[in-house]
């Protein structure tokens, strides 16, 4: 009878671990996506850092139209990237979709500075899903913009049901350690 009893004592124990445990991995990484624009790999290896360094799932917003180099020439008023970011209205497409974005409350939104604030591609994402009630987090690399506040803002005004942070931008060579503690305030 005593033997009996110390193995429901021992299985009460394992699922009541294995219940911890899986419990505690849905309330972080599971719940929380790493999305990324990135025209010359700058904030893509941000990006990958911050996914290694969370276990969160990545998923990169890719321009169904590539940008070349002329492009990106923010010195010609008539390139590609001058002429959408003019126009706020301007939401160039994306090659993919994310799959159940549902699944997700945390959503890392990475990019480039582009004239202060986030790249009109970014406002397509944003357009594409339901981000009522979600958090939105998003972070950036750039030349000399020392931060997302501007972005913040703008991300605000298109998805104002989502809880936008402020987010930070990070220089290209961010460690991993400081993107994990970064992350930790959001991934507890
Ligand atoms: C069209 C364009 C506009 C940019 N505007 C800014 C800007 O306003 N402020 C800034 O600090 N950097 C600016 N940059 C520099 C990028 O933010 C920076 O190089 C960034 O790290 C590029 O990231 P990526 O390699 O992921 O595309 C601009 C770059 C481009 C191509």
């Amino acid at each position: 009878m005593k033997k009996l009893l110390y193995i429901v004592v021992a299985i009460v124990a394992v699922v009541a671990v294995v219940w911890a445990f899986s419990g505690k991995s849905n309330a972080t990484k599971n719940n929380a996506l790493i999305a990324y624009f990135s025209a010359t790999g700058n904030t893509a290896g941000v990006a990958q850092n911050l996914a290694a360094a969370t276990g969160a799932d990545l998923f990169e917003i890719q321009p169904m139209a590539a940008y070349t180099a002329e492009d990106l020439d923010w010195r010609n008023d008539k390139s590609r990237a001058s002429v959408e970011m003019n126009d706020r209205s301007s939401r160039p497409e994306i090659a993919s979709r994310v799959e159940n974005m549902d699944q997700y409350n945390i959503v890392f939104v990475g990019f480039p500075i582009w004239w202060g604030r986030e790249p009109s591609i970014i406002d397509t994402f944003l357009e594409s899903y339901d981000f009522n009630g979600k958090t939105i987090v998003p972070f950036a690399t750039s030349g000399s913009t020392p931060s997302t506040d501007e972005a913040a803002e703008s991300i605000r005004a298109i998805v104002p049901g989502a809880n936008v942070m402020n987010g930070a931008r990070f220089p290209n060579d961010v460690s991993a350690d400081e993107l994990k503690t970064w992350a930790g305030e959001w991934l507890k």
